[in-house]
């Protein structure tokens, strides 16, 4: 115990890597409950009656509990564990106010606990991705606010003078889902466990939707960006392809998402003008979101040999193929005409998981793959080979589970859309449902291999947890300015 205290406030001269390691373990670990309880309603939409008529395991409440387990839960801790890494080593101290951050840890698994019990009760907002109810709220709002002042608080107390790119991006990721969260989450409360929104009709679904798409902006995007600029560089031993296409990439992407929030409520009751500010700015965002990728892709330059046997480095550089290849199908799908045809279909899941599992997992996956040895005194995880086969595994899983979705998704578009010449339709709804079964299979199959991969990746960090030993690395004497910190 007492020695925990002392790793958890590290002396001078010493990262505070112990809150890292927790957040990292934590990752592995909700990786595998997100994934399962995905693979679980995957099955319940191919076999409904898989729930066996029990209220708290049916699809209804399983599947916000699957999003924000993904998400918050997996994508969150790593978010965390990366932020805390690199903030640290790039400005050469360790985190200021280390206690506070243990503080987030311990903050934010609560959370997560309280929307593993309240989720599967029934206990809900409503709002997708902002489904928690308000004193669960209130708690993220408190720990968010600590996650910022221990993040912008050693910006403040940096060694060196540079602020690196892949800190900008760590910190409007911070200010931005604060200020989302909040503006949201604001509800009046009637009892402990149900709370109305402050917002009501129209207004009510633009403020769930620019907190939704700046979700993915600024939680699935703006985060993971901040984790490809620091570890692409230190796994691949190269400098960022071009700084200032970074610092271009960043002012144009912040910009940009803010106004897309509409493209997710084309042909509603939002002005029609609305709409299509949201249609353009989606549109215009393909060019930083390609700017981007190019630059980490790149960054690879003079060193693509590395890819061969380098399974860490595979993980980092696919991610950003499927993030290219969301990016430009996302401001495909905003288009007004061709949202007409995609929006309520599969395609929407398909694109969704093509950026989920593709880009925010993989990319995950690559950097907890890159700290996991480090923070056990080891030069590698305990099986390299491992690696490899979690990385073709998890790749075969998403090409079955997005392409499934493609071809489910138009085919129930054409088919809601089919007319005969008399104006009747074509086709009844539960036509499409049964035409709809065998592409749910195969998404299934990928999502089970997608899920082995991340068993594997268990294992993997156990056995380099149990073989390795915690260490503290130390804070070097020399300053620096670039990735190479
Ligand atoms: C084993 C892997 C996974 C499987 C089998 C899986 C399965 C599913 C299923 C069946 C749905 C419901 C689709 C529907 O409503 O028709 C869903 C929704 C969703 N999943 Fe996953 N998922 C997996 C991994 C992930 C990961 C890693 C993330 C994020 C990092 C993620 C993010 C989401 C999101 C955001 C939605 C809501 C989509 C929407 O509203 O359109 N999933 N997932
Ligand atoms: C340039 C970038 C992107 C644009 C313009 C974009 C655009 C869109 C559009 C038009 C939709 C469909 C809205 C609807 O019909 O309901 C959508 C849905 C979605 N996208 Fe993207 N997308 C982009 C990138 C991404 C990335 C990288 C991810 C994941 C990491 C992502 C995650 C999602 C999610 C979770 C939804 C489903 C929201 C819901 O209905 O629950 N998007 N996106």
């Amino acid at each position: 115990m007492a020695q925990t205290a002392a790793l958890a406030v590290p002396r001078d001269g010493v990262y505070s890597d112990q809150v890292i390691r927790l957040f990292s373990l934590a990752a592995v670990i909700y990786g595998v409950v997100g994934m399962l309880v995905g693979v679980i309603i995957a099955a319940e939409l191919a076999w409904p009656e898989l729930n066996m008529g029990i209220p708290y395991i049916s699809y209804g409440r399983l599947r916000p509990l699957h999003t924000n387990a993904v998400i918050f839960a997996f994508g969150g801790c790593t978010l965390f564990a990366t932020s805390y890494h690199v903030v640290q080593r790039t400005c050469q101290t360790r985190l200021f106010a280390p206690a506070l951050a243990m503080f987030t840890f311990l903050g934010w698994n609560l959370v997560i606990i309280l929307a593993v019990i309240t989720l599967p009760l029934g206990i809900t907002q409503g709002k997708e991705y902002a489904e928690l109810e308000w004193p669960i709220d209130i708690l993220i709002a408190v720990v968010w606010v600590s996650y910022a002042i221990v993040f912008f608080g050693t910006i403040g107390i940096r060694k060196v003078r540079h602020i690196y790119v892949a800190n900008w991006f760590f910190g409007a990721f911070i200010i931005a889902v604060a200020l989302l969260h909040i503006v949201n989450s604001a509800a009046i409360p009637v009892s402990l466990t149900k709370s109305y929104s402050a917002y009501a009709g129209v207004q009510d679904a633009m403020v769930q939707w620019w907190y939704g798409h700046n979700a993915v902006g600024f939680f699935l995007t703006a985060g993971f960006l901040g984790i490809m600029y620091y570890f692409i560089p230190k796994q691949a031993g190269r400098p960022v392809y071009s700084y200032r296409l970074s610092i271009v990439h960043f002012w144009a992407l912040i910009f940009t998402y803010m106004w897309a929030g509409p493209h997710h409520l084309h042909y509603t009751a939002l002005p029609d003008w609305a709409q299509s500010v949201g249609m353009v700015f989606s549109l215009v965002l393909l060019a930083p979101s390609w700017g981007g990728m190019i630059n980490g892709i790149m960054t690879l330059s003079g060193a693509w040999h590395k890819l061969r046997d380098d399974p860490i480095l595979k993980f980092l550089i696919v991610s950003l193929s499927f993030y290219g290849m969301s990016t430009f199908e996302g401001p495909m799908m905003s288009i007004k005409t061709v949202n007409a045809l995609s929006h309520y279909t599969d395609w929407t899941v398909g694109h969704v998981h093509s950026g989920a599992l593709g880009w925010v997992g993989l990319i995950s996956m690559g950097a907890l793959y890159y700290l996991i040895p480090r923070l056990f005194g080891r030069a590698q995880m305990y099986s390299v080979k491992a690696i490899e086969t979690h990385f073709w595994i998890a790749t075969v899983g998403i090409v079955l589970y997005i392409a499934a979705m493609w071809i489910a998704g138009v085919m129930q578009g054409l088919m809601w859309r089919a007319v005969n010449p008399d104006g009747t339709l074509v086709y009844t709804f539960v036509e499409s449902v049964k035409a709809t079964y065998p592409y749910y299979v195969v998404r299934l199959v990928g999502g089970l291999l997608y899920l082995s991969g991340m068993l594997i990746m268990l294992w993997n960090t156990a056995m380099t947890a149990m073989s390795g030993q915690a260490v503290e690395a130390r804070i070097p004497t020399v300053n620096a300015t670039s990735a190479n910190a």
